[in-house]
C-alpha cells in the first residue's frame, strides 16, 4: 500500500517536473511573470516579441492564482505585431507595465504580419487590469509620411477585441501610426489617468475608438493627437466620459456613422466636465447620409472650449454623399457648456437627415469668440427642441425662461 502512494506521488511530481525550475514554480505558487525571466533584453533593438508570449502564456495560462505579467520599470521592448489570446484560466489577470514597449523602426515587420491593421492585441481577455507608468510608442512617424491613403493599412497601437472587465490606467501612449486605442466587442471598461500623445498633423491617429461595446467609463485622461481625441462608433451605449482634456485633435466623436450606407446605433453616452484646447471640433456628431439608424440620449455637460474651430457640431452630411435612409437623432442634452469658438459659427445643427433632430435642450450654453471684437452665431436645419440662456441663439429652438 505504502509503496503504491510512493509510486503515485513519483509519477504525479514526474508529470508536473521536468526540470527543477518547474518544480520551484510549483512549490513556489508562481503568479509574477517577469518578461526577463523568459528571456527579454529591453535594449530597445532586439525582438522581446517571444519573450513576452511566454511572459503572458505563463500569467495567463499557467499561473497558480490571479497572474501578473511584469514589465520592469528602466528598460525598452521592442514587439513586432503580437497577440496576446484569452481567455484566461482565471477571469483576472494583470498586465504591470512599468518600462516602455515600442514598435518596429520599419513598416518591414509588417510585411509578413496577416493583420496589418494591429501592433498588439488582446483578444477575448477577461479581467484585463493593464497599468503603470510605462510608455507605449507606436513609432507612427515612418508610417504617416509613406501611407496616407485610406487604401494603404497602418497599424493600430493597442487593440481589445471580445474583453471583458478591461481596466487600462496610468500608461502614457504615443505616436501610434493609427488610433492608439481601440475597443471592439468589449463589455464593461474602465479607462482611466491616460495620457495619449501624437503631433497635430499626424493622420487618423484617434486617441480612443469604441465600437460595438457597452458599460464603458473614460475618465481623468488627457489625450493630444492628430484626429478624434475619443470617437464613439457603431454599436456603442452606455459611455461614461468624465474629466478628459482634449486637444490639439478633431474633439469628441460620434461616429461617423453608416459608412457604406450601414445600420449603426449610438444611446446613453454622458460626456461630463471636459476641455478642448485648439481643437478643430468639440462635440460632433457626424453620419454618412447613405447610412441608416440612429443617436439616442447624448448628455453633455459642463464642457469648456479654448479656441475650438466647431465646437457643437451636428455634421449628416459628412462626406457630401447623397442623402438614402438617414439617421434618427433624438435627445440630446447640452448642459453648461462655455467658451470660445475661432470660427463664427460656434454651433452648427446640421440635422439634414431624416426626421432631423429632436428633443435638443440646451440649458446654459454661452460661446464666444476668440476675437475679443467678433460676434459668433449659430447655424441650424431641422433641429427641434428648446433652450434656455443660450448664446448664440439657436433659432430652431423654443426659448425657454430660466428658472434660476
Ligand atoms: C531601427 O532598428 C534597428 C534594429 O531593429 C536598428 O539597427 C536601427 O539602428 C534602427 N534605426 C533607426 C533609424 O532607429
Ligand atoms: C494596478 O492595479 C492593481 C489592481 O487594481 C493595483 O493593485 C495596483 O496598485 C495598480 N498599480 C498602479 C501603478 O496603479
Ligand atoms: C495609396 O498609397 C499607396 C502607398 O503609399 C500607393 O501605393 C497607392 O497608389 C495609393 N493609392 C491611391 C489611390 O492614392
Ligand atoms: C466572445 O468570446 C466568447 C468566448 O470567450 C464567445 O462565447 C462570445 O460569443 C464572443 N463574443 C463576441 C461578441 O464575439
Ligand atoms: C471586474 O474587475 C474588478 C477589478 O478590476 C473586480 O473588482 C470585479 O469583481 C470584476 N467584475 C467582474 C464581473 O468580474
Ligand atoms: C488615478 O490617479 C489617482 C491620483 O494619482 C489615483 O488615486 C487613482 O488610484 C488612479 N486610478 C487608477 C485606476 O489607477
Ligand atoms: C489624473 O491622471 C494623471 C495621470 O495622467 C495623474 O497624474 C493625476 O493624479 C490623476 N488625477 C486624478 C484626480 O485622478
Ligand atoms: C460618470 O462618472 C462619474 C465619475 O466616475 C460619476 O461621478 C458619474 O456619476 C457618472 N455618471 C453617469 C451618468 O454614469
Ligand atoms: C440615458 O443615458 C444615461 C447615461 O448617460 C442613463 O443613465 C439613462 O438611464 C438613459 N436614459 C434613458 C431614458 O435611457
Ligand atoms: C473637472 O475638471 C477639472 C479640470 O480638468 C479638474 O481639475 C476637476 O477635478 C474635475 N472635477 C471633477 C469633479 O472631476
Ligand atoms: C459668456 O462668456 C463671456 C466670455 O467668457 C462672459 O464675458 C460673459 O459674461 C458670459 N455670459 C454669461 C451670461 O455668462
Amino acid at each position: 500500500m505504502q509503496g503504491l502512494i510512493i509510486t503515485f506521488f513519483m509519477l504525479f511530481f514526474a508529470s508536473f517536473c521536468s526540470c527543477n525550475a518547474r518544480l520551484l514554480d510549483v512549490v513556489s505558487s508562481k503568479t509574477i511573470f517577469n518578461v526577463m525571466e523568459y528571456g527579454a533584453v529591453g535594449d530597445g533593438v532586439t525582438d522581446d516579441s517571444q519573450a513576452f508570449l511566454k511572459a503572458w502564456n505563463g500569467a495567463c495560462g499557467k499561473s497558480d492564482s490571479v497572474g501578473t505579467i511584469e514589465v520592469p520599470f528602466g528598460k525598452t521592448f521592442l514587439l513586432k505585431p503580437l497577440l496576446f489570446n484569452g481567455p484566461c484560466k482565471f477571469s483576472k489577470v494583470y498586465f504591470k507595465l512599468e518600462g516602455n514597449i515600442v514598435a518596429p523602426n520599419s513598416t518591414e515587420a509588417w510585411t509578413t504580419s496577416e493583420d496589418k491593421t494591429r501592433w498588439i492585441e488582446f483578444i477575448k481577455v477577461n479581467g484585463l487590469v493593464m497599468n503603470g507608468s510605462g510608455q507605449i510608442d507606436g513609432q507612427g512617424s515612418i508610417w504617416w509620411k509613406i501611407c496616407k491613403n485610406d487604401s494603404c493599412q497602418r497599424p493600430k497601437a493597442l487593440s481589445f477585441k471580445n474583453c471583458t472587465n478591461l481596466s487600462l490606467s496610468g500608461i502614457h501612449h504615443i505616436n501610434s501610426a493609427k488610433g492608439h486605442i481601440s475597443i471592439n466587442k468589449c463589455v464593461q471598461i474602465r479607462i482611466r489617468n491616460l495620457t495619449i500623445t501624437a503631433p497635430e498633423n499626424s493622420p487618423n491617429t484617434d486617441g480612443i475608438d469604441i465600437s460595438e461595446s457597452n458599460d464603458i467609463v473614460v475618465q481623468n485622461c488627457t489625450i493630444a493627437t492628430g484626429d478624434d481625441c475619443i470617437a464613439m462608433n457603431e454599436g456603442t451605449s452606455n459611455i461614461n466620459i468624465t474629466t478628459v482634456n482634449c486637444g490639439p485633435g478633431h474633439g469628441i466623436s460620434i461616429g461617423s456613422l453608416g459608412k457604406n450606407g450601414n445600420f449603426a446605433t449610438v444611446k446613453d453616452v454622458y460626456v461630463n466636465n471636459c476641455s478642448f484646447f485648439g481643437t478643430t471640433n468639440g462635440l460632433r456628431i457626424k453620419t454618412f447620409p447613405n447610412g441608416n439608424g440612429y443617436v439616442k440620449n447624448i448628455t453633455y455637460n459642463q464642457i469648456r472650449f479654448y479656441n475650438t474651430r466647431n465646437p457643437i457640431i451636428i455634421d449628416e452630411k459628412y462626406k457630401d454623399i447623397e442623402q438614402v435612409k438617414g439617421f434618427e437623432i433624438i435627445g440630446l442634452r447640452y448642459n453648461d457648456v462655455s467658451g470660445s469658438s475661432a470660427t463664427s459659427v460656434a454651433i452648427d445643427l446640421g440635422c439634414d437627415s431624416g426626421e432631423g433632430c429632436i428633443d435638443v435642450i440646451m440649458d446654459k450654453v454661452n460661446l464666444t469668440s476668440v476675437s475679443p471684437n467678433d460676434k459668433v452665431t449659430a447655424s441650424c436645419n431641422k433641429v427641434k427642441g428648446q433652450e434656455t440662456s443660450v448664446s448664440p441663439d439657436v433659432s430652431c429652438l423654443t426659448k425657454k425662461l430660466s428658472l434660476y
